[in-house]
């Protein structure tokens, strides 16, 4: 059977979700969407989510005034928050994680009790530095040259020294270069699968555990009520608890993560790493994107510069914040929005692009009275000539491909000039081939902007085709 089970990284319930969020959750949404028209609804199953255990979560609790028994309710607030945002921006998400779900903290024991059980677990003093905004433990690459972290700020890195569980990461280091080195985990693009080619060499073994006294907002560890399991492993479990929890353990075996450049080493060595300690086959694929910086520096709540998807769809609308996104994907290197940028892009493309054209079109249809029956294009036209850029995952070049058809169809208005012709057979001919492209032009755009796709779908496939302009309101700043 031919299924697609793809996930993104849970997010920290511990702030709002910003277009950095959005990016990840958008590519794995359009591709959700893909996947259901070629291998049907059933096939497909996409998790989205949150990450709600661990330090960070606990302090910026307390920093909104939970005290630890009402951990629970700052959590459940974020869940609706970041569930009410990717809902309002179409995230056709099958399955919304919580990792304070209970069959997940069960099954995250259990999972673990499988790696004590194999032998890689043992007991050990680690001393060394913590950063609480990464959630984790920084290896001297990991630091910058005075001993900080280079994406947090300075007092977010802690100095430790307890007694902790360790898993035996380095015993398989090499069976992990061999599975990213014949591509049985397919890492795309090869640059981020070089990256963890090259960090492998070098593999300390992994604390596991915190002790409850510092974590406290956590799974207890199995067997020890003094500790409560990392929280990046029991963030990982979720890739697993989720499908049994929707009772889909099979989708397993096509199991594709996407994930930023920040969190390649936890999904592409360390997690198959406890997977094949646990008895389970590796994932199949990751897609490694980098990162949107905004205005040229990275997204921060202190430097002001966050985007929200509130902020995107206020200004654009749902599909036109869609859009944006996914054409600014970084696929390889990092990419710069800016505001500016943004209104420019919205303008050329959706208002003066995609927006004109179905308003001219449709017009045109509509003052020349004919009845029409056009051909409804199956996915299956489309889809050979996206699979390709899909299965790569650049769906900004999918966009670009389908935005250039769109020339294509206006430069034909222009030099058939529809609105001029005075012969009614010439007319509808010339109208039947231009409707019947922007037709093709939809459905091609449904897995990206599934509102205006439908939209334009519904209007072109009446027999009567109705005047239909406004989809992009053009902005004016
Ligand atoms: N909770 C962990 C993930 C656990 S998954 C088992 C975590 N959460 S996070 O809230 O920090 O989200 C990280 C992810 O958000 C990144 O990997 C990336 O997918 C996305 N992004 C966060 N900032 C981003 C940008 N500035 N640009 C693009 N994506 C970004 O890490």
């Amino acid at each position: 059977m031919n299924t697609k089970y793809i996930t993104t990284p849970i997010y920290y319930a511990n702030g709002s979700p910003h277009i950095g969020h959005f990016l990840t959750t958008t590519v794995t949404d359009a591709l959700a969407r893909f996947y259901r028209k070629s291998l049907g609804d059933d096939n497909v199953f996409f998790t989205t989510g949150l990450d709600e255990h661990g330090t960070t979560v606990e302090q910026s609790a307390i920093k909104e005034g939970f005290a630890p028994a009402d951990f629970q309710q700052y959590v459940n607030k974020r869940a609706s928050e970041w569930q009410k945002a990717f809902d309002s921006t179409a995230i056709s998400y099958d399955y919304f994680v919580r990792t304070t779900n209970t069959t997940h903290k069960k099954f995250a024991q259990d999972f673990i009790q499988k790696l004590v059980d194999a032998g890689d677990v043992y007991k050990a003093t680690y001393t060394g530095k913590y950063c609480n905004g990464c959630e984790k433990f920084l290896t001297l690459s990991d630091q910058t040259a005075n001993g900080f972290c280079p994406l947090h700020r300075e007092d977010q890195v802690v100095e430790l020294q307890e007694e902790n569980y360790f898993f035996r990461l380095a015993k398989y280091a090499p069976k992990i270069r061999a599975l990213l080195d014949s591509n049985t985990i397919k890492i795309s693009p090869e640059a981020k699968k070089t990256e963890m080619l090259a960090r492998l060499t070098d593999v300390a073994d992994l604390s596991i555990s915190r002790p409850i006294e510092k974590v406290g907002w956590g799974v207890l560890f199995p067997g020890d009520d003094k500790q409560t399991v990392y929280v990046w492993v029991e963030a990982l479990i979720n890739y697993l608890s989720s499908l049994e929890i929707a009772g889909k353990p099979e989708l397993w075996e096509s199991a594709v993560h996407l994930v930023g450049k920040d969190i390649n080493w936890f999904h592409n060595v360390i997690w198959p790493a406890f997977l094949l300690s646990a008895g389970y086959a590796p994932h199949k694929e990751s897609f490694v994107h980098s990162f949107l910086t905004v205005s040229g520096q990275k997204i921060s709540k202190s430097l002001g510069n966050t985007i929200t998807p509130d902020e995107l769809v206020q200004n654009y609308g749902i599909d036109g914040a869609r859009y944006l996104t996914l054409k600014n994907l970084p696929y390889k290197d990092d990419a710069d929005i800016t505001w500016d940028v943004l209104d420019e892009t919205y303008n050329a493309d959706l208002a003066n692009g995609l927006g004109n054209t179905v308003a001219r079109l449709t017009k045109l249809a509509q003052t020349s009275g004919f009845d029409f029956d056009l051909p409804h294009p199956t996915a299956e036209l489309w889809h050979a000539a996206w699979v390709h850029p899909i299965a790569e995952y650049r769906l900004d070049l999918v966009l670009y491909n389908i935005w250039a058809q769109l020339a294509e169809l206006d430069k034909h208005i222009n030099e058939h000039t529809p609105w001029a012709l005075t012969d009614p057979i010439t007319l509808r001919e010339i109208l039947e081939y231009e409707l019947g492209e922007l037709l093709k032009i939809a459905v091609s755009v449904e897995p990206f902007l599934p509102n205006t796709s439908q939209k334009i779908q519904a209007v072109l496939t009446e027999r009567r085709i109705v005047a239909t302009s406004g989809l992009f309101p053009r902005i004016q700043r």
